[in-house]
């Protein structure tokens, strides 16, 4: 059934009808939906056409990966026309990421300019279908899709989530994990935070005992681990066939203990620290007045930028307590040509904005939003001068924050933040005095100091994710917590069907189950 139960205040509604699920009940909420009368059934007679590109196959070839096992049909792919789920990659005003899905007894059609704007249309695709065509074994339909149209494309170009994999270590197996999860939302940008204190997680070869030792551990004292050369450019290639680039995170100069573990040459005393496996921030800070610095930030950001198709690298910048502000300007004056050198733009956590930021550089919002005015300021007079933001108030959109006091993870620090808290700001004037166009998206951090498996990951994510990705897609005249909430528990089926954990946010119609 399309419509199962749904828990409204007391009252139990039962839909005995199969229908399909409304055009409309997609998270993130589509820019323009116009239901039409008769919906398309997918049957045994279904096939998957595409268009003669290699994308629109490969496109193809993953919806039939999600259909074939839960429907039992082969849905074999085709160039030739019939009836059946069209993908249409052609000239059009759908821009980067857009896409327009037209349904009717006939037949599905998508259509879109790029690849990106196909692959986004199939997760709305997906999410028209029941909750259980994630299921890897054979179900019962029907698979209706709602007949109409959709046309649709983002409000924002970036659209990130991070995961921190050093204070924990994550496999590339849970990487990938977490790369699908937000796919079905539309996210476009993974933004990993690969080194801090606790641990040193990519392989540099001029510099191996980085990864080999500064990776050896994590907070609570595990193994830690980190991923060879290979192993990135496994991500970065899953990543990129969901339409996602990877953002790759060296924070610098704080947050460095564990590559000044890894060598004694980059501490100022010559003498290396102990590896660290607690939890406190703001005590480690490269050595700004050696040379050497210089030479290992050129080899790091060079190896990595190497391993990186992607346009960003970000510096981190963040929390640099142990480094004066004179010595931190000297640093961020020196490295981000670096990074520029080797063909990347600059990210930067927000407290770059307190330094030069270069031209093109972005700046990561992570203030709250009670921040003390100078401090907004200070990134509202970037933003006029041409640094572009992304939006991640922690206080709001940091994915490690406590829902409620009784929460078994996460921390507090920026306050307790429950699911109506994290979807309903607004990124387009959550910042006073910032140009429109200097607000180039949303991320959602998720730091993983009390975070340690793939389900702690999706416990934390899971309801808070997707109205991230909403903020970050939908067109402001979208938002609206009463209508949102509706579509967000009509996601939970499809969660339990993907053997994803949730929060029960009691803020949330969740069907009956
Ligand atoms: C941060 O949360 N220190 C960026």
């Amino acid at each position: 059934m399309a419509v199962g139960a749904f828990t409204v205040g007391a009252t139990t509604v039962t839909k005995a009808t199969p229908t399909a699920t409304p055009l409309g009940r997609v998270v993130p909420a589509p820019a323009s939906v116009t239901p039409g009368k008769t919906p398309y059934r997918i049957t045994h007679d279904t096939a998957i056409q595409v268009d003669g590109s290699r994308e629109a196959r490969r496109i193809g070839e993953y919806l039939a990966g999600i259909l074939r096992p839960s429907t039992g049909y082969r849905l074999p792919l085709s160039t030739h026309a019939g009836h059946g789920i069209q993908l249409r990659l052609t000239k059009g005003s759908f821009g980067a990421e857009g896409y327009r899905l037209d349904s009717g007894p006939s037949g599905v059609t998508l259509t879109a300019a790029h690849a990106a704007g196909l692959f986004h249309g199939v997760q709305t695709l997906r999410q028209l279908l029941p909750a259980a065509v994630e299921k890897n074994s054979v179900q019962r339909g029907p698979w209706q899709i709602a007949g109409g149209t959709i046309e649709d494309s983002p409000r924002y170009a970036y659209r990130g989530a991070m995961l921190d994999v050093s204070r924990h270590f994550f496999t590339v197996a849970q990487v990938k994990r977490y790369i699908d999860e937000l796919a079905l939302y539309k996210i476009n940008e993974l933004h990993l935070h690969l080194s801090d204190d606790q641990g040193w997680r990519i392989a540099i070869d001029s510099w191996p005992r980085l990864a080999t030792y500064g990776g050896s551990t994590e907070v609570g004292g595990g193994a830690g681990g980190y991923y060879t050369k290979a192993d990135y450019q496994e991500i970065v290639r899953y990543a990129s066939s969901r339409y996602l680039e990877v953002v790759p995170e060296i924070d610098m100069p704080g947050h460095t203990n564990a590559a000044l573990a890894s060598y004694a040459d980059l501490n100022c005393d010559g003498v290396a620290p102990s590896l660290y496996t607690g939890t406190d921030v703001g005590f480690s800070s490269l050595c700004v007045g050696k040379d050497l610095t210089y030479d290992f930030v050129d080899d790091v950001v060079r190896e990595l930028a190497a391993l990186t198709p992607g346009r960003y690298l970000h510096i981190g910048g963040d929390e640099a307590h142990s480094t004066s502000h004179e010595d931190y300007v000297k640093f961020m004056d020196r490295v981000q040509p670096i990074v520029t050198k080797y063909g990347k733009t600059v990210i930067a956590w927000h407290q770059i904005t307190g330094a030069h930021p270069v031209k093109g550089a972005l700046a990561q919002y992570w203030g709250l939003d009670d921040t003390d005015a100078a401090e907004k300021a200070q990134v509202a007079a970037a933003a006029k001068n041409g640094t572009g933001l992304i939006l991640s108030p922690a206080d709001r959109v940091y994915l490690d924050m406590k829902y409620t006091e009784d929460t078994p993870l996460g921390q507090d620090w920026a306050g307790l933040v429950e699911v109506k808290r994290s979807y309903d700001w607004d990124p387009g004037n959550y910042l006073a005095g910032v140009p429109t166009s200097a607000i180039r998206g949303v991320e959602a951090p998720l730091w993983s100091e009390t975070i340690v498996t793939g389900a702690n990951i999706d416990y934390m994510a899971f309801p808070r994710l997707p109205g991230v990705a909403e903020l970050g897609w939908s067109p402001a005249s979208t938002h609206d917590w009463d209508t949102y909430k509706v579509r967000l528990a009509a996601q939970a089926p499809r969660w339990d069907a993907l053997g994803i954990d949730y929060y029960r946010s009691p803020q949330v119609p969740w069907p009956a189950s």
